[in-house]
């Protein structure tokens, strides 16, 4: 299965050249054999512009921190619930002294000195002219465009750095990612509801076509009562792509939907320049939904939105500042659960960048952040459906320290929503935790898609909630909206809710939930979706069945069954 046509990264023994520029022997680190699909060159750039580039260095024990992950997140391990702290987690990604003198000592030879921008140092950053770029890269920077959008970017299809460096560099970024602009999970219809006055208890019939918190409360049986241990318990909810969450639509969606959480609110917090503009007619749809289902079902559980702006120009670094901002935060104002709606196309993503993310997700799942990202809304085509001749899983739902979250609709028992993104990860392999599951699924369906899916990949989604007919307000009026967008920020409220009663029992948050979800007691807690399918790549795509699939993973899950499984 190939990754896409044009794109074929270079591996660590590339072609070796002589730099013309220097006495160093180059090699190149990573390159597109041409421009991929999509883009398109955009002109020349002047070389005096400056340009800011991140230079992500060997981690000195990534392999350790995953191990002591796992074994922290497992119930039938030891260690189970001892998160480790922010100092912990640096003694396994700080890169080694010799990385970091090489690599320094490599940037001084050319009159430049690195800002570390990790908590471990293992990402520098340097603004330099893109003429000192090209000398330091053996690059050539220029301007592409995306043609859909328009957006431009500053790319190069090439770059190396000293052969004798390859061992300590993971990336340079950007460089050779061609990655088109983030997409919100959902492209949200949003539908303007006809809606009579609200009722205190929804009749469940009437869920499977208004999906109001009500519904949402009944289907998965999440508590009204609020919590009680706000201190220790937020939940973060990452926003991108410059939209923000209106304080005035929250204040509309509570008087009609939460009435007795009318006042509740949320917090802002601001990296790399996001914006937190008020004006109602200019609220994101994405970022209005996503707080509103966190504030509007976690009652109790303080939220905060985190508005990650576009300082960086580009979406991937926005990805990693965001961990590395949460890792500076005091524990105490910590999220304890960490939502995420939007997404890419693994294709998209070079391979060292995917793994670069996922990386830094698992520095936040080791220190006891539940990390849940939305599935996807293209079936089996990828984040939205697109043109496909093999199946597109999503990023960065692949990377296994993530709880990815797909999609179901309907009164219990709910069905497949058919957006649902699911698949295999071509990236990141099958994790023991779901490896039997995965094996079952891919020996149920036979010879059924050979060829368009990876066998040995990572399956996502892990599990699916409510993710058609949500109601929200937005610019002041309501309006039902569907997407794996909603399943994600929903999941978060009840696992918010989960850790305020574990914090009362004394016991630590969930942290990474994917070795309880998959353990015997956490899959027992699901209700299995069995019907339904994701359609995509001009196939029915994958159907749902019994046990783990790749369209609704484990299930459903329920929070009463969550609470006797974990003893509280
Ligand atoms: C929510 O917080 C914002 C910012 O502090 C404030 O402007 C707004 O009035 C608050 N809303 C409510 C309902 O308290
Ligand atoms: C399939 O997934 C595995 C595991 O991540 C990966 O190593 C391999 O390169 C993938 N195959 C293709 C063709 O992408």
């Amino acid at each position: 299965m190939r990754l896409s046509s044009l794109f074929t990264l270079a591996t660590a023994v590339a072609t070796i050249h002589a730099n013309p520029m220097g006495r160093r022997a180059m090699a190149v680190h990573e390159s597109v054999s041409a421009v991929p699909s999509g883009f398109a060159h955009a002109g020349s750039i002047s070389l005096n512009q400056e340009i800011t580039l991140r230079i992500q260095l060997a981690q000195s024990d990534i392999a350790g921190l995953q191990a002591k992950t796992y074994a922290v997140s497992d119930p039938a391990n030891e260690l189970y619930g001892q998160h480790l702290t922010v100092e912990e987690v640096a003694k396994f990604v700080r890169p080694s002294a010799v990385t970091v003198s090489e690599v320094s000592e490599w940037l001084s030879e050319h009159g430049i000195t690195a800002k570390t921008v990790s908590p471990a140092g293992d990402l520098l950053e340097i603004t330099v002219p893109i003429s000192k770029a090209n000398a330091l890269l053996g690059a050539q920077f220029n301007a592409f465009k995306h043609v859909e959008s328009g957006k431009t970017s500053i790319r190069t299809l090439s770059y190396s750095v000293p052969a004798s460096l390859q061992q300590h560099i993971n990336f340079v970024h950007p460089t050779v990612a061609f990655v088109p602009p983030l997409h919100g999970v959902p492209a949200i219809k949003a539908v303007e509801v006809k809606r009579s006055a609200p009722t205190a208890d929804a009749v469940p019939a009437s869920c499977a076509s208004v999906a109001n918190p009500s519904c949402i409360q009944q289907i998965y049986g999440l508590p009204t009562a609020k919590a009680t241990h706000s201190a220790e318990n937020t939940i973060g909810v990452a926003g991108y792509i410059e939209q923000y969450a209106n304080f005035a639509d929250l204040a509309l969606f509570l008087r009609n939907l939460r009435p007795d959480l009318v006042g509740a609110n949320f917090s802002v917090v601001s990296i790399d320049g996001g914006i937190n503009d008020q004006t109602q007619s200019n609220a994101g749809i994405e970022a209005n939904l996503d707080v509103e289902m966190t504030v509007g079902l976690a009652g109790g559980v303080p939220t905060t939105f985190i508005t990650v702006g576009e300082d960086f120009q580009d979406d991937v670094d926005g990805f990693i500042d965001i961990v590395n901002s949460i890792l500076n935060t005091p524990v105490e104002s910590r999220p304890t659960v960490l939502t995420t709606s939007y997404g890419f196309n693994e294709r998209d993503l070079p391979r060292s960048l995917a793994v670069g993310i996922c990386g830094a997700y698992t520095q936040l799942a080791s220190v006891g952040i539940s990390v849940l990202f939305a599935s996807g809304d293209g079936g089996v085509g990828g984040v939205q459906s697109v043109q496909c001749t093999t199946f597109v899983p999503t990023a960065p739902s692949g990377c296994p320290f993530i709880t990815s979250v797909g999609g179901s609709t309907g009164v219990p028992p709910q069905t497949a929503a058919a957006l649902s993104g699911g698949g295999f990860s071509n990236y990141f392999g099958i994790p023991d935790y779901q490896a039997a599951d995965v094996a079952a699924y891919i020996s149920s369906i036979g010879t059924q898609y050979d060829g368009l899916y990876n066998k040995t990949g990572r399956g996502i989604p892990d599990v699916a909630l409510q993710a058609l007919n949500v109601e929200i307000a937005w610019e002041g009026s309501f309006w039902l909206v569907g997407g794996t967008s909603c399943a994600s920020p929903i999941f978060a409220a009840m696992i918010a809710l989960v850790n305020d009663r574990l914090i009362a029992a004394g016991k630590p948050v969930l942290g990474f939930l994917n070795p309880f979800l998959y353990s015997p007691a956490g899959r027992a807690t699901f209700t299995d979706v069995t019907s339904g399918n994701n359609p995509g790549c001009n196939t029915n795509g994958f159907s749902a069945s019994a046990g783990w699939d790749p369209v609704t993973g484990l299930g459903t899950p329920n929070f009463d069954l969550l609470l006797s499984a974990l003893g509280v």
